[in-house]
């Protein structure tokens, strides 16, 4: 067993954790404040290459592998995860499901339009289908060699900015995962339009909209895999997405831990720094073996996924582990800071915030469990 990076993955992780640190999180604050993201920076991810990220290269993409994607999604998050969210939707749950079970003139015409920075969406969510993601009831009929899309989307991450939109819909009248659909459908599709963006807690940088879906025409080589796979697409697609989400956390929490040490080595009570009391020492120790053990988990299943082996199961386990540790990091980091973890002028104060929805979003903990039990359960 190998614990060590190889060259190329130091290296990206390197070149990324500068290009957040000159070009993210100095504006990370005003991007909270203000509630979008400048459109230079959206302009230099895309000079960047963050939008091909896990593109095989033959579509324009840098077709790296999972392990090195997660180091570069850390590395955003420690920044700003508003930024990061939009990265690894894109990358994961946007864009791989046309990449794998895309018809190859349709990945050819889309996917580097997407590497080069074309945003893409995943929608999924309906307001009566949340956790039980097979109770979407959009619909998909088919006429001729077009399908007609109807129904509604909510909690669209990227709406507003998408250029591609993954839509799942089932076939009118029936019921269950069997006879869902998936689709790419191109923004300005007529019949398509962003409704209402939400007004969030945290990843205030990035946008989460609803979708309305009347009408729209998709042709039939827009389907992803057959009639019937949809479900499955999205699934597997959520299995990827769900390792880009754990390393989000693992960024927010990072990020807490660093903002913590360097306050405790400054602020004084009682006479000395709160780092060598050891009420607070302890709280740092513990954030450090949390996240840690997460990271490991984390790695392992993108190291799996690599390998091309199954990892429903330890992607489920790393985004509990790491949400969850992230979370408890984010609740030490503002209790150190004391008064001030609750003010704006602190970062914590935002890592507290955005780090929130990590246990909620692509699955929440409850459904990770449940996805985590079903299979040992089933051994
Ligand atoms: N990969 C491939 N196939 C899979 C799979 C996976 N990971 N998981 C399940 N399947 C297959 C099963 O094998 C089964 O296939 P068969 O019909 O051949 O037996 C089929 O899918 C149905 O599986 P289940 O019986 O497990 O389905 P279920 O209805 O009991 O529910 C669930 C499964 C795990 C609860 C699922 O509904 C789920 O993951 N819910 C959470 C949804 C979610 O994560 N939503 C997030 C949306 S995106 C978002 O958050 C916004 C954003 O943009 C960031």
């Amino acid at each position: 067993m190998n614990f060590e990076f190889t060259e190329n993955q130091s290296m990206f992780r390197d070149m990324v954790r500068d290009f957040s640190r000159q070009e993210i999180a100095p504006i990370a604050q005003q991007m909270d404040e203000e509630g979008t993201m400048p459109d230079a920076l959206l302009a230099k991810l895309r000079e960047g290459g963050f939008f091909g990220l896990s593109f095989p290269e033959k579509y324009g993409g840098m077709g790296i592998d999972t392990v090195t994607y997660a180091l570069v999604i850390e590395e955003l998050s420690k920044a700003s995860a508003g930024v990061s969210v939009m990265i690894t939707v894109h990358n994961s749950v946007g864009s791989y499901p046309l990449a794998m079970f895309g018809g190859e003139e349709v990945k050819q015409a889309f996917l580097p339009r997407m590497a080069a920075g074309e945003i893409a969406a995943f929608c999924v969510t309906e307001p009566g289908a949340g956790s039980d993601a097979a109770a979407i009831a959009s619909t998909a009929r088919k006429e001729g060699e077009q399908y007609i899309l109807n129904g509604g989307k909510i909690f669209v991450t990227n709406g507003s900015r998408a250029a591609f939109f993954v839509v799942l819909a089932r076939t009118p009248g029936t019921v269950g995962h069997k006879d869902i659909h998936a689709f790419i459908v191109e923004s300005g599709t007529p019949g398509l339009t962003v409704a209402k963006k939400e007004d969030k807690m945290g990843l205030r940088a990035s946008d989460t909209v609803a979708i309305d879906l009347e009408d729209v025409a998709v042709p039939a080589e827009h389907l992803l895999g057959k009639e019937g796979d949809g479900f499955k697409v999205a699934m597997s697609a959520l299995d990827g997405g769900r390792i880009g989400i754990a390393f989000q956390a693992l960024g927010i929490g990072q990020a807490c831990l660093e903002e913590s040490i360097k306050y405790a080595k400054v602020r004084e009570q009682f006479g000395k720094p709160l780092a060598r009391q050891p009420v607070i020492a302890e709280k740092i120790a513990d954030m450090g073996i949390e996240l840690e053990a997460a990271r490991l988990l984390g790695f392992q299943a993108a190291w799996l996924k690599d390998q091309g082996q199954p990892c429903t199961k330890q992607a489920a386990m790393a985004k509990v582990a790491a949400t969850e540790a992230a979370w408890r990091a984010a609740d030490a980091a503002v209790q150190i800071h004391g008064g001030y973890g609750y003010c704006k002028e602190y970062a914590v104060e935002r890592y507290y915030r955005d780090v929130r929805v990590t246990r909620i979003y692509e699955g929440t903990s409850e459904i990770q469990r449940l996805v985590i039990a079903r299979q040992l359960l089933a051994g």
